[in-house]
């Protein structure tokens, strides 16, 4: 097992160095500290308060291993719990979302309201109970739960700063994604999930990687050159990647371990919300307005990416074992779209994003066999590096137009394709995995 003291980012700013281990993706007393330290100890992701639309709606997922409900109660209130029965810890809601009165624990058949109450153990009055079974059988709630704008986040540890606080400076990037519709965002019904055998982070890279479009997905650029001449699926109207690349490109670095990354626009009339782009200015402004229309991905340490340059994706990743990942991809919506515009956003989402689509089967790949590079050949490794020259400390024109205070910048032409979007987040996941108090911990 690593030694945690062991300094697993290689973080020396005067030296223009920046480097992560490779041991980071593989060894199984981190990834046993992972779960702790950094999804035990910050704010995830858990879900779209639309995907419970009304009373008695429940939704299951996970922060890290820990099976996570969200439900609402009859009267609409959203809560969280820990999805595992009080008596011995079965799971209680075992699909993905549902509809009900009450959950019945399939174990011994305990059963609880959508508020979390245990409200009958099955024939208690024969049980012979002694005293010490007490009267609190209801569900474990989250220590913390919060929503942002329809996204909710909970957290295993009470001893997190507001949630508010965590998202900082990235919320008007996120607004850029959430309020694209006059009456909010949903997810278009259906999501694509899969596993990949290979470590949670290469997801978490490469939701911000620019530089592997070109090579690993030389095969859906090779459809769309065809489709630009006229051949194959003319409805998904994708865009022109050799347009895109001649655009201006840039990085914003946050605290929290979040990073985003833009393009200018290139082809906006073959954006989805561009046939409502009048009523999105008027109602968020031209500046705002723009930068929907541009390219861009934020990745929200530790796992919820969202990404508007193919289609609108939210993506969630689970980290399941070192080497095993449970990655969900959603096709985020305005509430009320027209059809035609429903259709085609449809159609961009599943060229690309699909797992029989033309670019993720090739991501899933490529991320298995680092894996097992990094199994044959341990080192310090050289991705994070590209774009260090042009990274400067505060803000740029990009962030002053758009409102946002990031603490690093960089700015330049696209093909810069640059890697320190990785810097905030491999900052973060130091600084959690090192906390004092786990270090007294373990010396204990
Ligand atoms: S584990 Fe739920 S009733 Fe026994
Ligand atoms: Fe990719």
């Amino acid at each position: 097992m690593a030694d945690f003291l062991d300094p697993w980012v290689d973080d020396r700013p005067a030296d223009g160095v920046f480097r992560v281990h490779s041991r980071i993706y593989t060894d199984p007393g981190l990834f046993e500290r992972e779960q702790r330290c950094v999804f035990g100890r910050t704010w995830v992701f858990l879900g779209l308060e639309s995907q419970l639309p009304g009373p008695r709606r429940w939704l299951s997922t996970r922060i890290g291993s820990v099976r996570v409900l969200v439900t609402r109660d009859g009267e609409g209130r959203l809560h969280a719990h820990l999805n595992a029965c009080r008596h011995k810890g079965a799971m209680l809601a075992r699909r993905e979302t549902g509809e009900a009165r009450q959950l019945v624990c399939p174990y011994h058949g305990w059963v609880y309201d959508l508020a979390g109450k245990c409200t009958s153990v099955k024939d208690e009055r024969t049980g012979n109970y002694a005293a010490g079974f007490g009267d609190d059988h209801d569900l474990v709630a989250l220590p913390r739960f919060a929503t942002y704008k329809g996204l909710m986040f909970g957290s295993l540890s009470a001893e997190v700063p507001p949630l508010e606080t965590v998202l900082g400076d990235i919320r008007p990037l996120l607004d850029l994604a959430l309020e694209q519709g006059p009456d909010g965002m949903e997810f278009v019904p259906g999501r694509i999930v899969f596993r990949y055998r290979a470590n949670w982070k290469l997801q978490l890279e490469n939701g911000t990687d620019f530089y592997h479009l070109t090579s690993t997905h030389a095969a859906f650029m090779d459809v769309m050159n065809q489709r630009r001449q006229g051949a194959g699926n003319q409805e998904a109207r994708q865009f022109d990647w050799h347009k895109r690349l001649q655009q201006r490109a840039g990085t914003f670095h946050f605290e929290h371990g979040h990073a985003a990354v833009w393009m200018d626009q290139a082809e906006a009339e073959k954006r989805p919300i561009y046939p409502a782009i009048d009523e999105i200015r008027r109602r968020v402004g031209d500046v705002r307005a723009d930068w929907m229309l541009k390219v861009r991905g934020i990745s929200l340490f530790p796992n919820l990416q969202i990404a508007d340059g193919a289609s609108l994706t939210l993506r969630t990743f689970h980290p399941l074992a070192v080497d095993l990942t449970e990655v969900r991809y959603y096709c985020l919506a305005p509430v009320g779209e027209a059809e035609a515009l429903r259709a085609w956003r449809l159609r961009q989402f599943e060229d690309f994003f699909n797992v029989s689509g033309l670019a993720t089967p090739d991501d899933v790949v490529i991320y298995e066999d680092c894996q097992q590079g990094f199994a044959t050949s341990p080192g310090w490794l050289q991705g994070t590096a590209r774009g260090h020259g042009l990274l400067r400390e505060g803000g740029n024109e990009a962030a002053e137009e758009l409102g946002v205070r990031p603490l690093a910048t960089v700015i330049g032409d696209f093909r810069v394709q640059n890697e320190t979007t990785l810097h905030p987040a491999y900052r973060e996941w130091r600084r959690l995995m090192g906390a004092a108090e786990e270090r007294e911990a373990d010396h204990a």
